[in-house]
């Protein structure tokens, strides 16, 4: 087994597509997982299908309420006084243009995509902190830099920040053994992009000079570096995958 075995792992969004790329991998890995989403049922079955017991603990937290993210921080200290990793992936879009973007659903995506993830982070702080060599994977996307037409513009705005974030964090955190990465892809054959209406996502994948989607594997694969892998030094980077169609 390697050296980055039986780490222990918070990942959010777990349920999503990504994020069961993400878990299985852990998993595979030797690692435990703490598996977070608000919609906890998939994930259930999934620990139930794949026999988990307890390399897999599934917690429903909603990331928009910070008394559920209090709870979440209060029960992993119940049984882990450290977490090595803390993937921030959940995520949601919505389909709006600005002009037809309620204030309301321009406060959405921010309640999850940005404040969320700087709530979790915050609270898991002394754990990654205990760890000696914490980890946290933010995922942003190739909208924080390349407008996403199909997308409102709370949503790139978000993945912007949190390239922001991780360059905040890589800079706080550095002398205290906190190394953090962001993860941007393209587009990704997931529920999120399913999302997208079928002529939306025919012109897409069309678009791309891959000629195909990303696979949520993919960057499962890349998470895992950033998350037990690359070398410290590399803290505070993005790693883009969107198959030759932006670059910073
Ligand atoms: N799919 C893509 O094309 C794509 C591209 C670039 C970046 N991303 C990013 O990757 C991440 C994962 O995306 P995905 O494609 O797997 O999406 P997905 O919709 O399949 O999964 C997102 C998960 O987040 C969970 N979630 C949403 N709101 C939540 C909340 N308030 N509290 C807790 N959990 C919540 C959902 O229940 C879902 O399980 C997101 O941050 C997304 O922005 C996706």
């Amino acid at each position: 087994m390697a050296e980055t075995d039986a780490k222990r792992i918070v990942l959010t969004g777990a349920s999503g597509g990504i994020g069961q790329a993400c878990l299985e991998a852990f998993v595979r890995r030797g690692c435990k997982v703490i598996a977070v989403d608000m919609n906890i049922e998939p994930l259930e079955e999934l620990w139930r299908k794949r026999g988990w017991g307890e390399a897999v603990q599934v917690v429903r937290t909603d990331l928009r309420l910070e008394s559920d993210i209090n709870e979440l921080a209060q029960s992993i200290g119940k049984t882990w006084d450290s977490v090595d990793v803390l993937v921030n992936n959940a995520g949601i879009v919505k389909r709006t243009h600005t002009n037809d973007t309620s204030l309301e659903e321009w406060n959405e995506v921010l309640a999850v995509n940005l404040t969320g993830t700087f709530l979790i982070t915050k609270a898991l702080y002394p754990f990654l902190r205990r760890s000696k060599r914490g980890r946290i994977v933010n995922l942003s996307s190739r909208a924080a830099g390349r407008p996403h037409l199909n997308a409102s513009p709370a949503y790139g705005a978000t993945k912007a920040a949190l390239i922001y974030l991780t360059r905040h964090w890589a800079a706080e955190w550095v002398k205290e053994g906190i190394y953090c990465f962001a993860i941007a892809p393209g587009p990704v054959r997931t529920p999120m992009f399913d999302s997208l209406d079928p002529i939306q996502r025919e012109k897409t994948i069309r678009d791309l000079p891959l000629g195909r989607l990303v696979e949520p594997e993919e960057v499962a694969s890349l998470v895992l570096y950033a998350a037990l892998d690359c070398p410290e030094v590399m803290t505070g980077q993005t790693f883009h995958c969107n198959g030759a169609t932006y670059w910073t």
